[in-house]
């Protein structure tokens, strides 16, 4: 049993708010990009040496999108089990890990409220730029469920966006972004993050603090740039 029965006024995680990742287009488009403007390899080697991830690791990846991070984290621990809600990326992810050969990758459709990890306790979960797709109420139950996946002190690692409060006129800001984004990447970055800002659920630094100390975590490391970006380095209290 892989998928929760949740009850009736759960919140539906499976539907695609704000970018439908169950386009193929986007599928696509969003594995282009990020190849583009990341260097994953590189990610995965910093994120494998910061949460001092050992060969016989077991990792959850909880909305591994187009596969490219868990294909490279699988080359670092025993077995990755990589998440998504949409099957469409989960095709894409499986396809291009076999074309690679990584046979310790086990691709699930499910996501933070709907899976159902069993007896089975991770030393680490992993989940970039996927929190943001939850309202805070159910960002707090996703915690907890990652919470209590981990084994006794595993690792939590978290990248999203997440706005400063030292950010006073968000107008401001966003305009501001905006202007200095066609720069460094291209006019579709820019329009993702126009929709993201207006319909997905990102939230303030202060607010996910809290949301992570009540699920169960201590923070050990927290950086934040350009005043969105905000990874944490949890661990399992
Ligand atoms: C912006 S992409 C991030 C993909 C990848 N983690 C990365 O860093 O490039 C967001 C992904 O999260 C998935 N997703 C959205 N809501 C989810 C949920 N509740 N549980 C699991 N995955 C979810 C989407 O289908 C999509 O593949």
């Amino acid at each position: 049993m892989l998928m929760k029965k949740l009850p009736e006024w759960y919140y539906d995680e499976l539907i695609q708010v704000g970018t439908d990742y169950e386009s193929e287009d986007e599928v696509l488009n969003y594995d282009r990009k990020m190849g583009s403007i990341r260097n994953i390899a590189g990610e995965a080697e910093t994120m494998c040496k910061l949460i001092d991830i050992q060969p016989e690791n077991e990792i959850l990846e909880i909305g591994c999108g187009t596969g490219e991070f868990s294909i490279e984290l699988s080359k670092y621990c025993k077995k990755v089990t990589a998440l998504d809600i949409s099957q469409k990326m989960l095709d894409f992810a499986e396809k291009k890990a076999k074309f690679r050969q990584r046979e310790n990758i086990k691709f699930i459709n499910a996501g933070f409220l709907t899976f159902d990890s069993g007896e089975t306790k991770y030393d680490a979960v992993v989940t970039q730029l996927v929190l943001h797709h939850l309202p805070d109420f159910w960002k707090l139950i996703a915690l907890k469920n990652i919470n209590s996946m981990l084994k006794e002190g595993g690792k939590f690692f978290l990248k999203d966006v997440v706005f400063s409060s030292e950010i006073q006129d968000f107008d401001e800001y966003f305009s501001q972004l905006f202007q200095n984004m066609p720069t460094e990447a291209d006019d579709k970055v820019v329009e993702a993050m126009k929709l993201h800002i207006k319909e997905e659920y990102s939230t303030f630094d202060w607010t996910m603090k809290g949301l992570i100390e009540q699920a169960g975590f201590k923070i050990e490391e927290y950086v934040h740039k350009k005043g969105f970006m905000a990874t944490y380095l949890c661990i399992k209290q």
